[in-house]
């Protein structure tokens, strides 16, 4: 697909070509500006491509009822307060309850909020939260329709460790129980530590695409910090936490 936000503008996206297989877990890197988040954007349907088309499951998505969209997408934008339009968490996840015609509503709120440990903020302004809550609050919240694709842009930026690990936890379940994942990320550790694949882009185009370990290795800016620390071990390479304390069982990794 090509796209230019404005006619006398550059093209943001430029011949770009992605097949996301249903229940991957797909993740896309690369640098400021090449455009990831403008092709979050036109996959869910917000801008549409001057030239190309984005289909779902076979059909083109400009083709498809409104209704179908909002059941089988979920978008985590890059900056989660163009995500709220309720004055409270709680009134935004009765509200999506609603829309989607979940049964059992508070029930599955109070479930969410606590898969997310984000009780504490039910009833609060999610201008009032934190950047790390806000995040956790959208994503809850668009869980509650239980989509089809889940497109998140840096979930785990801003996100304290512990979160981190919970996020990555809940995401990872969600996938084992089917749901699509596109990821876009400057989180190079864990895209390899949890994508199947992962793309890089570069000036509106994809560049490379494989398993992280074929993304990843002999690459010295993409790639994770076990693997440029062991680089010159002559030793397989390595990319994850996991991959260095089976390589090393009876060290202390510091
Ligand atoms: N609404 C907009 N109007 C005009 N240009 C835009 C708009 N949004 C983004 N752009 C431009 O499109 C290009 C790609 O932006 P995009 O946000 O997709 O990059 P990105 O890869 O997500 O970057 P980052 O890693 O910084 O989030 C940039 O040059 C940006 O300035
Ligand atoms: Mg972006």
């Amino acid at each position: 697909m090509y796209f230019q936000y404005t006619k006398k503008a550059p093209f943001v996206l430029k011949n770009l070509s992605i097949q996301i297989k249903k229940g991957e877990f797909f993740s896309i890197v690369g640098g400021n500006g090449s455009g990831k988040s403008t092709f979050l954007k036109a996959s869910i349907g917000n801008i549409k491509p001057q030239r190309g088309k984005v289909s779902f499951l076979g059909k083109e998505t400009s083709k498809l009822k409104g209704d179908v969209l909002f059941r089988s997408f979920a978008y985590l934008p890059q900056h989660p307060q163009s995500f709220f339009i309720h004055d409270s968490i709680e009134k935004e996840m009765q509200e999506t309850v609603k829309r989607h015609h979940v049964s059992n509503g508070s029930e599955i709120i109070t479930k969410m909020l606590d898969a997310f440990g984000i009780q504490h903020i039910r009833y609060r302004h999610p201008y009032d939260c934190s950047g790390g809550e806000m995040q956790k609050a959208a994503l809850a919240c668009m869980l509650l329709g239980n989509p089809e694709i889940l497109f998140i842009d840096e979930p785990t930026k801003g996100l304290d460790p512990i979160s981190k690990e919970n996020f990555a936890e809940i995401i990872q379940r969600l996938h084992q129980n089917g749901l699509t994942i596109v990821m876009v990320t400057h989180d190079i550790e864990f895209a390899a530590r949890y994508a199947e694949r992962c793309a890089m882009m570069f000036d509106g185009a994809i560049t490379t695409i494989g398993t992280p370990k074929e993304l990843f290795s002999g690459n010295y800016f993409y790639t994770t910090a076990i693997n440029r620390a062991t680089s010159n071990m002559h030793i397989e390479e390595m990319l994850t936490l996991e991959e260095a304390i089976e390589t090393w069982p009876n060290h202390v990794l510091i």
